[in-house]
């Protein structure tokens, strides 16, 4: 018997790295799935592949930046498979080019993030709670990321966002705990989807190595067995909480190798 037998799943930005492993993951594991992205070809490609695999997927369209749309994923779910027991909310967008320094940032950028980033979790969790309530509880997952947890040069608003989906997390957890609806969230590293992988030339990739506690580099599905495990009862204890799922890439003291270098002069 797989780890989610019985489950129904809505998982948003589905088509496409971390959100398409989730889905896959969480299908094996007996659930199933509505795996909802603005790409909608992507989504019932990806829904076809799980279908062709035994599993029960289907795919629909999502503008996790229109309300109304995030409305009739959740209620398309409920209509397609009778209930929601899970919702993973993982969209989430970061743009190089506007979402620069507080001085210099695109102010327009700033609202479109926190709208998709942000109020997409809240507008998901809203709509998916009712029904979660009525099939006696459930689990809702939010993508944060490292960035929430520690700051850039740039990209102000992403990682003020995600710092908001960490905290928003506990709002959740705590305002629906005692209707057995748990909420937590899985904060990534540097993971290895098609987009990154993409974007990043082999030097950026080596700096993140370098920083890394452990010689390897992060794939989708480290991120999509973390949410199996936080959408199964396996973590029917577990709310509230956001697990750091980033090689240990932030987990040392930045000025270490400094104080290194001081030990060694002054026993020298
Ligand atoms: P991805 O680009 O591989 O996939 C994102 C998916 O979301 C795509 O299928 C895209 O079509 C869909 N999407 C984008 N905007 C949408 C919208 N408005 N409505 C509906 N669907 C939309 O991205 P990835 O890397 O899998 O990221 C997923 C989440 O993980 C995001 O929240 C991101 O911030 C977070 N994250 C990713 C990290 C990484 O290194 N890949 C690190 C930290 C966090």
């Amino acid at each position: 018997m797989g780890r989610m037998e019985g489950k129904v799943a809505l998982i948003t930005g589905g088509a496409s790295g971390i959100g398409l492993s989730s889905a896959i993951l969480m299908a094996k594991e007996g659930s199933k799935v509505v795996i909802a992205d603005f790409n909608v070809e992507g989504a019932k490609e990806a829904a076809e592949k799980i279908r062709v695999q035994g599993g029960e997927a289907t795919g629909i369209f999502l503008d996790a930046g229109d309300g109304k749309s995030i409305e009739e994923a959740v209620d398309f779910t409920v209509s397609q498979y009778g209930k929601i027991n899970v919702l993973y909310n993982n969209v989430g967008l970061t743009n190089l080019r506007k979402d620069l320094d507080v001085v210099n940032m695109d102010l327009e950028e700033w609202d479109r993030l926190m709208n998709v980033n942000v109020k997409s979790v809240l507008l998901g969790s809203r709509y998916a709670i009712p029904h979660m309530i009525k099939a006696g509880g459930g689990s809702i997952i939010n993508t944060a990321s490292m960035a929430g947890f520690a700051s850039d040069s740039i990209r102000s608003a992403y990682g003020a966002s995600k710092a908001a989906v960490v905290n928003l997390t506990k709002y959740i957890a705590t305002q629906y705990g005692k209707d057995k609806i748990r909420c937590n969230a899985v904060a990534p590293g540097l993971i290895l989807t098609p987009a990154a992988k993409n974007n990043m030339v082999p030097e950026v990739l080596d700096v993140f190595s370098k920083y890394n506690a452990l010689p390897y580099h992060g794939e989708p599905e480290d991120i999509g067995y973390t949410v199996v495990f936080l959408a199964s009862d396996e973590s029917k204890f577990i709310t509230g909480q956001t697990i750091q799922v980033e090689g240990g890439h932030y987990i040392a003291n930045p000025s270490i190798p400094d104080m290194k270098e001081f030990a060694k002069k002054t026993q020298s």
